[in-house]
């Protein structure tokens, strides 16, 4: 018989006899180990993208959203650094205007009453324009037209031992004229000048 004396003939000569079914490959196997080769790397890098957003945002947590108000106290220097009428130079550091007139100066917090933007100082008219709404107010901050219910408010004010100014825009005064009230004149909203 043929096969008999092929498997010895393999025999004698020493060499290993394959397996016939080793041999071939099979198209569909192949494909079919491709599918889950892509499959499992589907799974882990949607594992490892799911692992690493929130890994990212469990380190958000050490940097939280600080909302960075102006310090509310500060030093404006001494009075004859002014000069008459409104001064702009702590609008952006601390949304104040200093307002120096013949006897006093006071500050003005620059914040519209309506709804609270910060209204624009147009020197050549001399007056504060809201640009929100269109509320007006004079160089006392006091409103005339528009939708502002009562003048802007003013900051606590002060000389301190060296004559400087200190001011706190966390304390303020009020003008209501609707309420009745008037703390414009109360001791610390202005100082004599
Ligand atoms: S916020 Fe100023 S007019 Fe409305």
């Amino acid at each position: 018989m043929p096969e008999k004396s092929e498997s010895k003939t393999a025999e004698k000569s020493g060499a290993p006899a394959a397996p016939i079914a080793a041999t071939k490959s099979n198209p569909s196997d192949s494909g079919k180990k491709e599918v889950d080769r892509l499959r499992r790397r589907f799974i882990w890098t949607f594992l490892w993208g799911y692992l690493g957003v929130n890994f990212l945002m469990f380190l958000r947590y050490f940097f939280p959203r600080a909302l960075f108000e102006p310090p509310t106290t500060f030093n404006a220097g001494y009075v004859a650094d002014y000069s008459l009428g409104v001064d702009q130079r702590y609008l952006q550091s601390n949304r104040c205007w200093v307002v120096r007139e013949p006897g006093r100066l006071f500050v003005i917090f620059a914040q519209c009453t309506h709804l609270g933007c910060t209204p624009d100082w147009e020197q050549a008219q001399n007056i504060f324009h809201c640009p929100c709404h269109g509320s007006e107010y004079d160089s006392e901050g006091i409103n005339f037209a528009g939708p502002a219910p009562r003048p802007m408010d003013r900051c606590h004010v002060t000389l301190d031992p060296s004559n400087q100014i200190l001011v706190d825009s966390s304390q303020r005064y009020i003008m209501d004229p609707a309420a009745g009230t008037n703390q414009f004149n109360d001791p610390g909203a202005f100082i004599s000048a």
